[in-house]
């Protein structure tokens, strides 16, 4: 069983690569949040596979992953990684995962960072085409790597904290998850074509869309608005207008597998 959580397709393309390998069924983290459970329980064999793939923001975890374990009981000892995809670093994401599956009663076996193309529009821009496909290409061979490792049940702890992960993930994340997760900023511009897609892909349902769309209050900042529209139409102040979308190449195909329970 493999919890996924993406925006923009990179860490469900690496739930899925790792999915398809080890026979294991993809859920979304979104989907069962949905489902407005106070608990949420799995049996699980032992040493049976339960990873948990999500994208870094902000030097941590996407605050609804975290909620998410909070409500979470696993009964058996499975063998459990995650794997964070993120541009660069993840700071001590993996940290902050760790604890909070260890809040509820299981134990991190393997942990891994993936670089994969940055989709944070709203501080950088995305990566150069280059760059892009380098990682893309990088990220088959790493994802075979991990595939023997969690095969093989192996304790394996690859981690890319970058500098100062400390610092990052303790002081800015906080604040990020304090200070931007508001919506104010988003609007469509006349590129807009009324087609409702961000209202769809938007995992916490606070896009509705009339004739435009309109935001509500909550927000992930998980970017799936801005890098979906097919015309580009949405922005979030004028930092973005300038800006290049990313998605994964193979989202569309994913999105409609039989492997993943939405
Ligand atoms: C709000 C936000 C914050 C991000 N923060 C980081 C970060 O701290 N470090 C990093 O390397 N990449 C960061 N990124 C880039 C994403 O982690 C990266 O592109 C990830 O693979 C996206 O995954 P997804 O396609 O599954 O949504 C951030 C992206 C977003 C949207
Ligand atoms: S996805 Fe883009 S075009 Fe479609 S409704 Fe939203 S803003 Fe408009
Ligand atoms: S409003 Fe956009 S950025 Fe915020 S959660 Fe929805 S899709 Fe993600």
């Amino acid at each position: 069983m493999i919890f996924y959580f993406t925006g923009t397709g990179n860490s469900l393309y690496a739930a899925s690569a790792i999915g398809d390998a080890q026979g294991e069924q993809l859920i979304s983290i979104p989907a069962e949040m949905d489902r407005k459970q106070a608990v949420y329980s799995y049996e699980q064999k032992d040493s049976a596979v339960l990873g948990f793939v999500f994208p870094v923001y902000a030097w941590g975890p996407p605050a609804m992953v975290l909620e998410f374990i909070k409500k979470l009981r696993v009964t058996g000892k499975p063998y459990v990684f995650s794997l964070c995809t993120c541009g660069d670093e993840e700071g001590q994401a993996t940290r902050l995962l760790r604890k909070s599956l260890e809040g509820s009663g299981m134990v991190l076996n393997s942990s891994f960072t993936l670089k994969m193309p940055n989709n944070y529009v709203v501080g950088f821009d995305v990566d150069p085409k280059e760059l892009e496909e380098r990682k893309l290409k990088e990220a088959e061979g790493t994802l075979r790597e991990i595939n023997g490792i969690i095969s093989r049940r192996e304790s394996v702890h690859r981690n890319i904290p970058g500098s100062f992960p400390g610092l990052k993930t303790r002081v800015v994340n906080p604040l990020f998850n304090r200070f931007a997760m508001d919506t104010k900023k988003f609007y469509a511009d006349d590129k807009c074509i009324s087609c409702g897609l961000c209202e769809k892909v938007c995992p916490v349902h606070t896009i509705k869309v009339e004739t435009k769309p309109v935001w509500g209050k909550e927000c992930t900042q998980c970017l799936a608005c801005i890098h979906r529209c097919p015309v580009n139409a949405i922005q979030m102040g004028k930092g973005t207008e300038k800006k290049g979308r990313y998605l994964h190449p193979d989202l569309q195909r994913l999105e409609n597998s039989s492997a993943v329970k939405r």
